[in-house]
């Protein structure tokens, strides 16, 4: 599928509203947030994220803030770069979508590391974006079939990947009432966003994601 192209069918724009955003379009929305999407551990959920344009959008401004902090240690590179990936997740109703948008953030990350060493990354950083991207990315309805989605929540502690499990339904459900400054009754002592993990992990090395087998 061409990522520049707007619309692939008819009948998936009648059955499913899929018109993919043009880049141009892509780069002003995130222009309205460029300091959030340039951060390394800012999280960004993109609900119907077709074949990625904003994530991969995302993820490239948060790549060139890893490749300004940490390039000249390729290791911290790869740690950052791997925790930026981890804080970038999707959803989208069409499997062929969600695949597109794994493989082409997969391949941004391949890319960006050749541009930046002029070499290939090693197989275990391949592995470990796919192992997160299969957690990232999620073929599943956004609207009605939110009780099935889980997410992990990626934290990076020297080195180590912090995992923790949130049923997708519990954090709309949190949010349901959220008025606009996220303080319920308008009182600032009172956070209404309370979502429980449901599963924590052991700490990992980052660069033993990949290794996972659950
Ligand atoms: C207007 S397109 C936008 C795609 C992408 N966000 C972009 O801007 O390029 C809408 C996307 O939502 C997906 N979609 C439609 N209904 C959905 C649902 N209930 N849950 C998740 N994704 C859905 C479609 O498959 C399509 O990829």
């Amino acid at each position: 599928m061409s990522e520049s192209k707007q619309v692939i069918s008819a009948e998936r724009v009648a059955e499913y509203g899929e018109v993919l955003t043009a880049e141009r379009e892509v780069e002003a929305m995130l222009d309205l947030v460029s300091a959030e999407a340039a951060r390394i551990d800012s999280r960004f959920l993109e609900p119907a994220c077709g074949n990625g344009n904003f994530l991969t959008a995302i993820l490239r401004r948060k790549l060139e803030t890893v490749a300004r902090l940490y390039k000249v240690k390729p290791s911290e590179y790869q740690e950052q770069s791997l925790f930026a990936l981890a804080c970038v997740y999707g959803i989208d109703i069409l499997p062929d979508n969600a695949q597109a948008a794994r493989d082409r953030l997969t391949e941004q990350m391949r890319d960006k590391y050749k541009t930046l060493y002029k070499t290939e990354p090693a197989e275990a950083y391949l592995k470990a974006a796919r192992y997160i991207l299969s957690k990232n990315i999620v073929c599943g309805d956004a609207l009605n079939g939110v009780e099935k989605i889980s997410f992990i929540q990626w934290s990076l502690i020297d080195g180590n990947f912090k995992r923790e499990e949130y049923k997708f339904g519990h954090l709309t459900a949190s949010c349901a009432d959220l008025p606009l400054f996220g303080f319920a009754d308008g009182d600032p002592e009172k956070p209404v966003y309370q979502a429980k993990s449901v599963k924590t992990y052991p700490l990992i090395s980052v660069l033993k994601i990949g290794e996972c087998d659950d």
